[in-house]
């Protein structure tokens, strides 16, 4: 039987009080179980670790801090080390740092935080072919299809990627996770400066673990009711495949 995806929610809002606004609403859901906070540059670069220790205390959600770190190994291992420091429970790198960069990562945790998780970026899901292509010489699905080879090689959790590659990584590599940003839950949501969007039904069909949904949720009128929403689609989605 499939695990049902659980909901991360990007808090990506101008303030580290809406923030915690948001954090506090979560705190509030009866199924705040199944939800993560993620903490993005925007938020780290503002509010730094007490930011993340207070989005932590408010919430009691897990914290995932998606700062994709992208260096030579030694400054990747010692950042992840950081990371660990700050009581998260799963991080982002990039890929396209390579073997070296990802395995020292993942040594360095293997001591500190053996339990953190570790997705490793494929291509952003502000890409399209045409932009990625230009950047790595290569189209999106062949391009997260070797990013991807490398990150299984290197011993990481799991793949950040679009909904559209998140089947092609399972068949690939079953035990790899997949992370899915740019969820827009309904069909006529826009895409804001997002390529590779997806529904959370589009979602769950491709097997993904994390949905990342940050706008649709916290420009909503009611971000509550935009969070219960998302998480009644994945209950009724989810129970629909098994
Ligand atoms: O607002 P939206 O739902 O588009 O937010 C998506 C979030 O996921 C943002 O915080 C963005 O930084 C992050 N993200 C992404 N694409 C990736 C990795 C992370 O959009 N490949």
């Amino acid at each position: 039987m499939p695990k049902a995806p659980q909901l991360v929610v990007a808090l990506d809002l101008p303030s580290l009080e809406e923030n915690l606004a948001l954090a506090r609403i979560i705190s509030l859901c009866p199924k705040r179980e199944n939800i993560w906070l993620k903490v993005g540059l925007r938020a780290f670069i503002r509010d730094g670790a007490k930011g993340v220790e207070m989005i932590k205390k408010t919430s009691g959600a897990r914290i995932f801090l998606d700062l994709k770190l992208y260096d030579i190994p030694n400054t990747m291992a010692d950042a992840a080390n950081e990371c660990a420091n700050l009581g998260i429970d799963m991080m982002t790198i990039h890929a396209s740092s390579g073997l070296d960069g990802m395995r020292a990562v993942m040594q360095a945790l293997a001591k500190s935080a053996p339990d953190m998780k570790v997705m490793a970026v494929s291509a952003l899901t502000s890409f399209d072919d045409r932009s990625f292509y230009a950047v790595y010489g290569k189209k999106v699905d062949s391009g997260v299809c070797d990013l991807s080879a490398l990150a299984s090689e290197a011993g990481v959790s799991g793949m950040v990627c679009s909904v559209l590659e998140s089947s092609a990584i399972k068949a690939a590599h079953s035990h790899l996770l997949t992370l899915t940003p740019g969820i827009r839950p309904a069909q006529d949501q826009k895409p804001d400066d997002q390529k590779r969007t997806a529904t959370i039904q589009e979602a769950i069909n491709a097997g993904a673990d994390f949905l990342v949904i940050g706008r649709p949720i916290y420009t909503a009128q009611d971000p509550k009711a935009a969070i219960e929403s998302a998480l009644m689609q994945i209950d009724c989605l989810q129970g629909g495949l098994q």
